[in-house]
């Protein structure tokens, strides 16, 4: 596991970005999988910035979301599609039939996370994930307990992810309570890791997170077992490792 710790949010985000295009450079029709929250949105902003600057391109790259809410409207601004569309697909030249989200509003759940798996092989694994971190460790949405063996799935929310999700709802109430998400069986198999945390509120889960026991407690902390894991921590949050 490879630890960079840099000064601010916008470090984080400048040196992960380059760590994808890095990556995209080498392997045009690379299989990235992307993730949601405020912590990647840096990221974001500056790889439209280098495809602005043609220093990279997106129309062979293929694209997995870790999760989506359940019952939750892909136009609702709060769903990872519109979050997914808005803050990065939307700027870049990603192509429609090359992104792949999970449906929240799928009917039969148990059918679309099958065929997700089957999409993620068929294109033949995911080459680099990114990641960020919850408050309580969780990678994607798996919560801490849930086994480590999991392909995609349906998941209840914890209360403690509700509370610290609820910040981008209008209320707690209006925050979906399952979601379906990758799994961390998934996760681990992808070629590389990249993990992103900033803030304080992250620094005790980075530390279990990088110095703790690997356990199913702390999702992330399955990161330890990665062969090829970069984390990018801005310094507060990198405050007790
Ligand atoms: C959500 C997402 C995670 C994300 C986490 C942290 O729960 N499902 O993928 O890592 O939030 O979000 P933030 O970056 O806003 O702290």
């Amino acid at each position: 596991m490879k630890i960079i710790i840099v000064d601010s949010y916008e470090e984080m985000s400048i040196k992960a970005a380059s760590i994808v295009q890095r990556q995209l450079n080498i392997k045009p029709d690379c299989v990235l999988g992307c993730a949601t929250g405020h912590t990647p949105l840096g990221m974001y902003k500056e790889l439209i910035k280098a495809y602005r600057r043609k220093e990279v391109d997106f129309e062979q790259t293929v694209f997995f979301n870790l999760d989506e809410y359940c019952n939750i409207d892909p136009k609702n601004k709060q769903s990872y599609h519109y979050y997914m569309n808005h803050n990065f697909f939307a700027h870049v030249n990603a192509k429609r039939d090359n992104i792949f989200i999970l449906n929240g509003m799928a009917k039969d759940f148990d059918q679309e996370i099958k065929m997700y798996d089957q999409q993620i092989k068929a294109k033949g694994g995911i080459d680099l994930q990114i990641l960020g971190i919850g408050e309580n460790g969780h990678i994607g949405f798996n919560e801490p307990g849930e086994s480590f063996e999991t392909g995609t799935h349906i998941v209840q929310l914890q209360e403690s992810t509700i509370n610290s999700n609820s910040k981008y709802f209008p209320s707690k109430e209006d925050v979906p309570t399952a979601a379906l998400t990758m799994g961390t069986k998934s996760i681990i198999q992808a070629r590389m890791l990249l993990l992103l945390a900033n803030g304080p509120e992250k620094a005790s889960v980075v530390y279990e997170t990088v110095k703790g026991k690997v356990t199913p407690q702390v999702p992330a902390s399955i990161i330890q077992l990665h062969p090829n894991a970069v984390l990018v921590i801005e310094k507060s949050a990198a405050a007790f490792i």
